[in-house]
């Protein structure tokens, strides 16, 4: 296959790379078109068609063949997948079930802000929860600054897989195994992981992980998936109850509310189950190519970029010992958004993100050495 993983039946899948340079999965994925398809073909049927096409029992099999599919992708039981609408209202619909009544809440201080403010909201109303957030040292953590800030007091670690801005990938087996043997939980947000890590949830042994539909894994807006450890889910009651929150949701019982024994009890509503459909498809898609494909080809691209951007002055790239397909660097005496402007000028511009000011850099399975090149010839002809 060699540097390409895109075959002669799926190259023509994304057609924005023929004209673009996209190294900008970390904030959105580029969805293959028959996910696209697939997506728009249920959401049209169902809009034209109401109940004729939705009966009960296909409305059920919506959450239960992304279930199916999720718990492939999570190597765990189909049962502990519970279907959410994005990772930030799984995040808070879990963090707020814990009912954690006192004791400290571990995560760090350059967090996405999803992972740390349903944290601060809860402190904000219990005076004795305190939310410690570890600080990163240029960026990035060493394993011991993370096991060393979980003590007896803590009661969650509440962490990503990869670090949204530097793309650092935390030891999560180390992590569980410290926080476990303090009695503490471990949620994990694995949006800028799952797609092209491949994952176990036995093997992770965390309490919950989390990811979302719209980057690494190619589909659209609107969806995510919840692993919850049964331990766990046996001993939470959901904060958000509806419709769909009860053992048979098609009984309809207004004075009782009887829970599905499973983390199916964290679905409540009636939700754009389109991209509920597309995002089983693309993690089939992902999983027809390889999810260790995808890491391997993913892990080379990084590399060389790496290895381009040392041989450029004036360039300090955040390096974290451990890290996903992210990389993000820094230009001494240059406005990185000056440079992004002019990058996005270019007969075929390039599409990266800026956070923190600082360039991020995050290819996937679309991308080849050749855009590394081209994205490198192009940053040093704009930087001399
Ligand atoms: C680590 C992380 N978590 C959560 C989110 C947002 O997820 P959602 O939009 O599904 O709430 C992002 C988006 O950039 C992210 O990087």
């Amino acid at each position: 296959m060699g540097d390409k993983m895109l075959t002669k039946e799926t190259k023509n899948d994304f057609p924005a790379t023929k004209a673009v340079n996209y190294l900008s999965t970390a904030s959105i994925g580029l969805v293959p078109n028959p996910v696209v398809e697939k997506t728009l073909e249920f959401s049209e049927d169902l809009a034209k068609n109401g109940t004729l096409t939705l009966s009960e029992e296909k409305e059920v099999m919506v959450y239960d063949n992304l279930r199916t599919t999720g718990s492939e992708l999570f190597r765990c039981d189909t049962q502990d997948i519970a279907v959410f609408n994005s990772v930030t209202e799984a995040l808070n619909s879990i963090a707020w079930s814990l009912d954690i009544k006192k004791g400290k809440i571990i995560s760090t201080n350059i967090e996405f802000p999803s992972i740390t403010y349903p944290w601060l909201r809860i402190a904000d109303k219990n005076e004795n929860i305190q939310v410690k957030l570890i600080n990163a040292n240029n960026w990035c953590f060493t394993i011991e600054d993370i096991l060393n800030a979980i003590d007896k007091e803590t009661r969650v670690v509440f962490l990503s897989h990869v670090e949204y801005l530097t793309g650092q990938q935390h030891d999560l087996k180390k992590i569980a195994k410290q926080a476990h043997e303090f009695g503490a939980l471990v949620v994990i947000d694995g949006i800028q992981a799952a797609g092209y890590i491949p994952l176990n949830m036995r093997e992770l042994n965390v309490d919950v992980y989390i990811t979302g539909s719209y980057k690494w894994l190619l589909a659209p807006f609107g969806t995510a998936i919840a692993y919850i450890s049964k331990e766990l889910c046996d001993t939470l009651t959901p904060v958000f109850v509806g419709w769909r929150s009860a053992e048979d949701m098609w009984n309809l019982n207004p004075v009782e509310l009887k829970y599905p024994l499973t983390v199916r009890k964290f679905e409540y509503s009636t939700s754009a189950y389109g991209v509920k459909v597309g995002l089983a498809e693309s993690i089939k898609y992902l999983q027809k190519i390889g999810i260790e494909k995808i890491q391997a080809h993913n892990w080379k691209l990084t590399e060389r970029l790496v290895k381009e951007l040392n041989g450029i002055d004036r360039i300090e790239i955040i390096a974290p010992e451990n890290r996903g397909s992210i990389i993000t660097f820094k230009i001494d005496g240059r406005d990185s958004q000056e440079v992004n402007k002019k990058l996005k000028k270019l007969k075929r511009p390039v599409e990266l993100t800026i956070r923190q000011d600082m360039i991020r850099i995050s290819p996937h399975i679309y991308n080849t050495e050749s855009d590394i090149i081209h994205f490198i010839d192009n940053l040093t002809q704009i930087l001399s």
